[in-house]
């Protein structure tokens, strides 16, 4: 269990609960790839590496009366570029004589139990020692005193391996990083589909999955944010893997900044993953004697289909990811004013919508953008993290106890990395935020971003931020991001370290994060970036929740909530109820199909409440209470897909609690159907062995019936947007 070297053959043999993963080093230091997959017991060589003339792959210097060897048709582990493999390396280092070419041989060792932190960047982590071991390789270019320690951590019981890499310059020159994946697999076949999570804003983390093909097949953020567009995850799938079944090889990279994941098939059918910062428009100078740390890849292996994945990845980001007071807590139900008042709000709007909040049961009120500087639009006054006295005559402090003294919880909307041309902040210092000399400013939602990479930006929006949390008693705070980067260049930084600026803003927003969410252990940190432009693993290190999508709507919801589903614990997912038509897609989905598809979630209601009419509130009322009582089954449960919104017209989904006592199955039909089969549902995850009573019923059905058999989803549910719920425990 755990990791082992066999000195004698030089493999590694990393062991986690059902997975294997081996190395070798062979003779002249080259390491390569031998096996991931499903767990064996002894690694002993019957796949063994099978050596071949191919024609045009050339032969290493040493190898030079060998033919057979070429590193263009060996599986490695962390492959160099420029000495006979022509596939895409897994780094690249421009020496100061203009080379790309570096060698990496083995040089040494060590394995220990535990995780050490990865220095100023999001990380999995271990609460002792015993859950997790790691093994470090480092290797070697002893030309010019380059050092490269590839790191894996094995956390058994997770099931889960995790990869990250540390470049070290022990050389006397400066040495140029131009790109430094966190991860390479090479895998000796390509019979695989690749599986990622495509959108837009509003419209996130679509699932599409595709067969491989020969060549680059790749996502990508370029955009200074891990993005809507593509988030950073890829799994390879056996065709044929379904949810329940088939393997799964998936990777997820811990970090929210320009990523590039892909896959390579080259001519011979292998396939090359490799996983990292994007190294479009990235470069990195290493001097003598500093060192570089890649972000981590968190890699996960399946044997049971893509649900069994997305459980593991819950499991351990809910625990071993997600830190601080929230990770174990039930999460508040809130009511945000964003889509109830958008910019036009004064304090007694605001102590409306909290009263009806109350009444309701709402345990938080969070108030969005616009109660500083002078922003009644989205064109002015990020930055000027101070109170508008016009909207808010008595103050922020005074509307938040008065929040509190109604009996909800206070939470604040900011947006800390962004400023507004029209803001004494820019109009002070105009340096201050991302730009190129020389070159006009784009704009994006009248915005500029903050040079998140120079210390004396951070060390002020940091003193801003902490002085109204430390002045007012917040327990929430939306942090939200709102643009893309565009003209990347940094005031503060030598030309020859400009590429550099969109890492370094990276590095930045996590130090300023890590010190804003630990002094105020207290606060529930919800990330967005517009909706879930930033839904990554990285912001959810230092924020336990994201808001999913600035699309409530929710049918556009079934699909964003399942795509999500696939990597994110639902625990992590904001979720609200909004009004009708929908802003976004104008749609009227019921109250009741809003209420299931946000309690599917992290509930919220973001809705002027004070405009509902009785009978919606009594509506709401029930869905609050309820949502109380199965709040603890959702957010730490365990999730099991049904039916795919990708696929038709019915999605789907079931939450057990650990010990299977319990579930809750949703079952959302969007459209009405004639003529529509009479169907049933058949349920997963729940005890075979155990009865289950159908809660509010006299029903008792046991489970292998339940799963077996199935449910059958009743004919009185009638016409478009409807949702149905089975709430089941134990007799
Ligand atoms: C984008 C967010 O996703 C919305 O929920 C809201 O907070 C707006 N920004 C406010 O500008």
């Amino acid at each position: 269990m755990g990791i082992q070297f066999d000195s004698k053959n030089k493999t590694f043999h990393l062991q986690a609960k059902d997975t294997s993963y081996v190395m070798e080093i062979l003779h002249e230091g080259y390491l390569v790839h031998l096996y991931w997959g499903r767990k064996i017991n002894t690694y002993r060589h019957s796949n063994f590496l099978q050596f071949l003339d191919r024609g045009f792959s050339g032969n290493p210097y040493q190898h030079k009366d060998d033919r057979t060897f070429s590193l263009d048709t060996l599986p490695q582990e962390y492959p160099q570029y420029g000495n006979t493999d022509f596939r895409k390396p897994a780094y690249q280092i421009q020496l100061e004589n203009g080379s790309t070419i570096t060698d990496l041989r083995y040089q040494t060792h060590s394995i220990f139990k535990g995780k050490a932190p990865l220095e100023g960047l999001p990380a999995t982590y271990t609460e002792c020692d015993n859950e997790a071991e790691t093994l470090e390789i480092t290797m070697e270019d002893s030309l010019i005193g380059l050092k490269v320690i590839l790191s894996y951590t094995v956390f058994e019981q997770f099931n889960v391996i995790t990869r990250s890499v540390r470049f070290i310059n022990e050389g006397s020159q400066s040495l140029k990083l131009v790109s430094a994946h966190s991860l390479c697999v090479d895998f000796r076949d390509a019979d695989f589909e690749f599986l990622h999570l495509h959108g837009a804003h509003v419209k996130e983390r679509h699932i599409e999955r595709l067969p491989l093909m020969n060549g680059i097949q790749s996502v990508e953020s370029t955009r200074g944010a891990s993005s809507h567009q593509h988030n950073p995850f890829i799994a390879l799938l056996r065709k044929g893997t379904t949810e329940d079944s088939g393997e799964v090889y998936a990777f997820n990279f811990v970090y929210s900044g320009n990523f590039l994941a892909q896959a390579e098939v080259d001519q011979f059918r292998n396939t090359r993953v490799t996983m990292g910062i994007n190294p479009f428009d990235f470069n990195w100078k290493l001097e003598p004697n500093e060192a570089f740390q890649t972000p981590e890849v968190v890699m996960v292996y399946s044997s049971e289909g893509v649900g069994s994945m997305s459980r593991t990845f819950h499991e351990l980001y809910r625990t071993r990811l997600v830190r601080g007071n929230y990770r174990d807590r039930e999460r508040p139900i809130l009511v945000n004013n964003w889509e109830a008042t958008y910019f036009d709000f004064n304090a007694d709007k605001i102590l409306d919508i909290a009263e009806t909040g109350r009444e309701l049961g709402i345990e938080l009120f969070v108030l969005d953008d616009g109660w500083f500087g002078k922003r009644n639009d989205d064109k002015s006054s990020l930055g000027d993290w101070f109170v508008d006295r016009q909207k808010l005559p008595e103050g922020l402090n005074h509307l938040a106890l008065r929040v509190k003294e109604l009996g909800l919880d206070f939470g604040l909307w900011f947006e800390p990395e962004m400023v507004s041309v029209d803001s004494d902040l820019y109009r002070e210092h105009p340096d201050w935020c991302l730009h190129v000399p020389g070159r006009n400013r784009s704009e994006s939602r009248n915005q500029l971003i903050l040079d998140f990479s120079r210390e004396d930006v951070c060390y002020e929006i940091t003193k801003r931020v902490c002085n109204i949390l430390a002045s007012v008693p917040i327990s929430y705070v939306k942090w939200d991001m709102n643009r893309h980067m565009t003209e990347i260049g940094s005031a503060a930084l030598p030309p020859e370290r400009q590429r550099e600026t969109a890492h370094r803003y990276m590095l930045g927003l996590y130090k300023v994060m890590e010190s804003i969410t630990s002094s105020f252990p207290h606060v529930l940190f919800e990330s967005c970036s517009g909706g879930g432009g930033r839904f990554d693993p990285g912001m959810l290190y230092y924020m336990p929740q994201t808001w999913t999508s600035d699309n409530t709507d929710a049918v556009s919801r079934l699909k964003i909530q399942y795509g999500t589903s696939l990597v994110y614990p639902i625990v992590t997912m904001g979720s609200h109820v909004s009004a009708v038509p929908n802003h976004q897609v104008h749609r009227s989905p019921s109250i009741q199909m809003r209420g299931d598809v946000a309690m599917s979630g992290n509930l919220g209601y973001e809705l002027d409440l004070s405009n509902l009419s009785v009978d919606e509130k009594e509506i709401v009322k029930e869905q609050v209470s309820h949502y109380k009582e199965i709040r603890q089954l959702i957010q730490f449960g365990d999730f099991y897909r049904l039916q795919s919104p990708f696929e038709g017209n019915e999605t789907s989904w079931l939450f057990t609690t650990k010990d299977k006592t319990e579930a809750i199955v949703y079952y959302f039909r969007v459209l009405a159907e004639p003529a529509a089969p009479t169907a049933v549902l058949r349920l997963k995850g729940i005890d075979h062995s155990k009865q289950y009573r159908v809660d509010g019923t006299d029903q008792v059905f046991g489970g292998d019936e339940l799963s077996y058999v199935g449910l059958a989803i009743p004919v009185e549910i009638k016409g478009d947007f409807q949702s149905f719920v089975w709430h089941l425990k134990e007799l």
